[in-house]
């Protein structure tokens, strides 16, 4: 696995790949890499393309109260992990690579980024759309993975390749969970062993509440009944919502649906999410 930290040697990087006739597949994460982050490098590889990884903890996109300074940066087991994989290139941009002195440029898709977590966390998907564009245009890939753990995330990208004409397949990989069922995220290592025990109430009441919606109960009760259950697991709701698995606006009949949940516990704050079949 070649590291690169330069952007002149990741196009000669790049470059090389392509001309030996390899597509690529491109997996941009923040490290702290887990079986989530390892599920999209092996869709990548599985792909039967050449797969660039970036590691980059992107300032833009944490709100002034959140955790940019104790996020968890651990490079040398990512990297391990990343060449056990048979990752080809890892993309390690220093912040001055990204956004050089002078940097103005921010993107913001509209509708689809403002509800949920946007509302939650100002500027946060101009911050990821801000990245996501610059990073791949550095990389240039034929396809790029997502995590349907971040689903609002997966649905501002997409709608930000269609609008601006990016050539890239974006791929969604479903989300990968503990034993108990909670989704693996680089933010679990902040919960004390209670709270982590505790934290199963979250896919747990998106599991009740998905199932009652199918079966025709009221969504209006079922939505109140996961904020109670996750309420009385100690968990302060952020959101509990149904909505259009594409827009992310009210749901819309005959259109996929996907129910979402924030909600924080011993101050993490914890996201997932479930799809809804027809009812
Ligand atoms: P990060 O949180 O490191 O996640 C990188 C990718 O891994 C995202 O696509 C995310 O959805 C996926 N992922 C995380 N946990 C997962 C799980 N349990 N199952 C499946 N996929 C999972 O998301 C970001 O970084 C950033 O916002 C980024 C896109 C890199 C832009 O900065």
């Amino acid at each position: 696995m070649q590291t690169i930290r330069q952007l002149a040697d990741l196009r000669d990087a790049v470059s090389g790949l392509r001309a030996a006739g390899a597509g690529i597949a491109f997996v941009p994460t923040m490290g702290a890499l887990h079986a989530g982050h390892m599920a999209l490098v092996a869709a990548a590889k599985q792909a039967g393309q050449r797969v660039v990884v970036s590691i980059f903890v992107n300032p833009k996109q944490f709100g002034p109260n959140e955790d940019l300074a104790k996020y968890p940066r651990k490079e040398q087991a990512d990297s391990r992990m990343l060449t056990e994989a048979g990752v080809d290139v890892l993309w390690l941009p220093p912040v001055e690579v990204m956004y050089p002195e002078g940097h103005s440029t921010n993107i913001s898709v509209s509708g689809v980024s403002e509800p949920l977590d946007g509302a939650a966390r100002p500027g946060h998907f101009d911050g990821v759309a801000t990245v996501v564009a610059k990073l791949f245009n550095q990389v240039r890939p034929d396809i790029a993975l997502f995590g349907e753990k971040d689903f609002q995330q997966l649905a501002v990208i997409r709608r930000m390749v269609a609008d601006l004409d990016f050539d890239i397949e974006i791929r969604g990989v479903p989300t990968q969970r503990d034993d108990d069922g909670l989704a693996l995220s680089s933010r679990n290592v902040y919960l004390p062993g209670e709270e982590r025990a505790a934290a199963v109430a979250l896919p747990r009441a998106l599991g009740i509440a998905a199932r009652a919606i199918e079966k025709g109960d009221e969504v209006v009760a079922a939505l109140a009944t996961a904020r109670g259950s996750l309420e009385a697991a100690g968990f302060e709701v952020d959101y509990v919502e149904l909505v259009d698995a594409e827009t992310l606006a009210d749901p819309v009949a005959g259109k996929p649906r996907r129910l979402l949940a924030a909600a924080r516990i011993a101050g993490t704050r914890l996201i997932d999410n479930i799809a809804i079949g027809q009812s």
